[in-house]
């Protein structure tokens, strides 16, 4: 399956679900370059790995998930340097998983703060354990948050609840986090991952080539270079060109399980 050797990033594959785990625990898992770049390229070749069909992300260790940006790391860059560290992890991590064909659930296993939120807050969707601790805590540092935050936030939360946790910086705990709509679900630490799978065997489930149209149009309903409602009729258009959409009505049909190739 992936052939990569990494340094911070873990991977394990088992009935067609990938699980990634950032593996730094000792800087309780916090995101800097190296692996920013190792999970661009996990992700890359699990998008080709026809065997993956979801993906669940966690972090290392019983305390957190991420504890952010590698503060470390930017503590001395520049106007220009810092510009490009938000338009890198843009583009390589926190877009690129918004905008992913299979569909990434986060399994948020302690603190989430700052990057960690930011990254949790990329995935498709959210599952938290209820020692989990979320914030934004940019502003006590004296930034903001760089990796989508100030955008995903508002989306997943709405404008007041954001523009409360983003200036205050404060943590929220797991039952607030559902609450506001900003996790799916709490479990206990024990049951995270089974959670998180039981959902992802769900999806394996499903017609790969309409899930990742799925989201695909949902996503561009939140893009204000397109229109949402025109992009799901041209795309509910072309699902009736697919095998996928042949086999789901015909399994149907016949009174069977349907077997799904992704075409
Ligand atoms: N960047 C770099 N290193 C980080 C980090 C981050 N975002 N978050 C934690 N670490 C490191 C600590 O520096 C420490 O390393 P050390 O042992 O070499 O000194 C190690 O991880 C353990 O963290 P520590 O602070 O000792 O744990 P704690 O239980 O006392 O506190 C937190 C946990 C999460 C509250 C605290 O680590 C924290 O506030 N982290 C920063 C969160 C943040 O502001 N993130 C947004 C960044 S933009």
């Amino acid at each position: 399956m992936l052939t990569m050797t990494l340094e911070n990033v873990l991977t394990a594959v088992e009935n067609k679900v990938l699980t990634i785990t950032v593996n730094r625990p000792d800087k309780l898992n916090a995101l800097n370059a190296k692996t920013i770049e190792e999970l661009h390229e996990t992700l890359i070749e699990a998008e080709n790995d026809k065997e993956i069909r979801a993906i669940i992300l966690t972090g290392s260790g019983a305390k957190s998930f991420v504890a952010g940006a590698d503060i470390a790391e930017f503590a001395n860059f520049n106007i220009e340097q810092g510009k490009s560290l938000s338009a890198t992890g843009h583009f390589k991590l926190f877009n690129f998983i918004e905008n992913y064909s299979k569909p990434i659930i986060a399994a948020v296993n302690g603190f989430a703060l700052g990057g960690g939120l930011e990254l949790a807050m990329a995935c498709h969707m959210r599952v938290a354990s209820d020692n989990a601790k979320m914030g934004l805590p940019e502003t006590s540092l004296g930034v903001i948050p760089g990796y989508g935050g100030t955008q995903r936030l508002a989306q997943l939360v709405g404008k007041g609840k954001a523009f409360e946790m983003i200036t205050t910086a404060d943590m929220i705990n797991a039952q607030d986090a559902y609450k506001w709509g900003l996790v799916n679900y709490v479990v206990t630490p024990e049951e995270l991952l089974t959670k998180c799978k039981e959902i992802a065997a769900k999806i394996t489930s499903r017609s790969p080539v309409a899930v990742k149209t799925a989201i695909k149009v949902i996503n561009a309903g939140f893009n204000n270079k397109y229109n949402g409602y025109d992009v799901e009729i041209e795309e509910f258009g072309k699902m009736f060109g697919t095998a996928d959409f042949k086999e789901g009505v015909k399994a149907f049909l016949e009174k069977r399980k349907p077997s799904f190739n992704g075409n």
